[in-house]
């Protein structure tokens, strides 16, 4: 294969990692949807929805997603809500209005069509040096590095190498010295490789199944019996806690959701409406009270969690029967039929707990 001569600096296990790495994932590669196009949208929809989310929980939200919006024209075009439910379940939703403005971008700056260089695709909206590097290569086969944390693990290891992966320039130093070894025949299939060996040879917990892997004999971390010290990444800060009570307010008919705020966390999605802290029976009368609601029968949830980057949600709910939602002296509240919200309205996954009450 047509690698470049390796730099003396460069750990010349890298160097020896490129041909059995290429021919491994072309024995073992899994075969996954977005591995059977060269299409950089369907590409760059793929590499968005599998950051911080399985291959298999990607699959069904990949089709869909495609079938609704299968070019870039569609997506810059779509509704707010019509993306938000199309996104609803994968969480992390900067994601994809990130690729709306993205798309948007690309009608105005290039004609629709997407762009074909390294650079272009990293001025986009959302596209950092892994999601560009990803389609660069895989799409137009371009000897650029896609280095993610599951990447930064694989090469951490190869090498033995204990920095801090977290740091910047770990990640631009490993990028600089793949960059060197990718070969000009092949770039797609060495990015998938490694990303391939990190998700099922060289697994982020657990023990690693070096017996399978194409790089045993080089790997440095395996010959020193480190594994299990790399890589090595400080440790993220302490999620904030934040209790909550989800109130499920219904009528003969209808269910009371509002919208969330332009800005922050679920920004612009709809919830059932909650308030701070864990509430008795007795404080839901009252609240239900303070806001002209007449409670006529009140039933207990389910405690529930939710795990987002920076805070955890603890949850506790109730089923409020109220005899009119009408009364209610609460501005934000939508009163909106059970189908229409299952259909129409994307509620955050974080009050799936709560959603069979609807
Ligand atoms: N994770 C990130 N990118 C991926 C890809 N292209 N295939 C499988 N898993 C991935």
């Amino acid at each position: 294969m047509d690698s470049q001569i390796p730099n003396k600096k460069m750990h010349p296990g890298l160097y020896e990692l490129v041909e059995p790495l290429i021919h491994w994932y072309r024995v073992h590669r899994r075969s996954l949807p977005w591995r059977e196009t060269r299409d950089p949208y369907r590409i760059w929809v793929s590499e968005i929805m599998l950051q911080q989310t399985r291959v298999e929980a990607v699959k069904p939200y990949y089709e869909r997603f495609l079938n609704n919006l299968p070019s870039v024209k569609d997506l810059a075009e779509a509704e707010e809500d019509k993306l938000l439910k199309l996104w609803e379940g994968l969480g992390y939703y900067n994601r994809v209005r990130n690729m709306q403005k993205a798309a948007r971008q690309i009608m105005v700056d290039y004609e629709g069509k997407f762009p074909d260089t390294y650079e272009g695709i990293l001025s986009l909206t959302g596209i950092g040096s892994y999601t560009a590097g990803a389609i660069a290569s895989f799409a137009y086969g371009q000897r650029k590095p896609a280095v993610d944390g599951n990447v930064l693990r694989v090469i951490t290891r190869i090498t033995a190498d204990d920095s801090d992966i977290m740091k910047q320039s770990t990640k631009k130093r490993i990028e600089n010295e793949l960059e060197r070894i990718i070969p000009e025949d092949a770039p797609g299939d060495f990015n998938q490789g490694l990303i391939e060996l990190g998700a099922i040879v060289c697994v982020p917990n657990g023990e690693p199944r070096c017996e399978e892997c194409p790089a045993c004999n080089l790997c440095e971390a395996r010959k020193q019996g480190r594994i299990s010290e790399i890589p090595v990444k400080t440790k993220a800060k302490e999620r904030r806690i934040e209790k909550k009570t989800i109130l499920v307010f219904s009528d003969n008919d209808r269910i009371a959701i509002s919208k969330r705020p332009d800005k922050g966390l679920l920004a612009g999605l709809y919830e059932l409406p909650g308030v701070p802290g864990h509430l008795s029976r007795k404080a839901v009368i009252e609240y239900c009270k303070s806001i002209g609601l007449m409670p006529v029968k009140i039933k207990k949830l389910p405690d529930a969690k939710h795990i987002f980057s920076h805070v955890e949600w603890h949850m506790t709910g109730y089923a409020v029967q109220v005899d009119e939602l009408e009364k209610t002296n609460e501005k934000g509240f939508l009163f909106i039929h059970p189908e229409e919200i299952r259909s129409k309205y994307p509620i955050p996954s974080a009050y799936e707990a709560y959603m069979p009450q609807i």
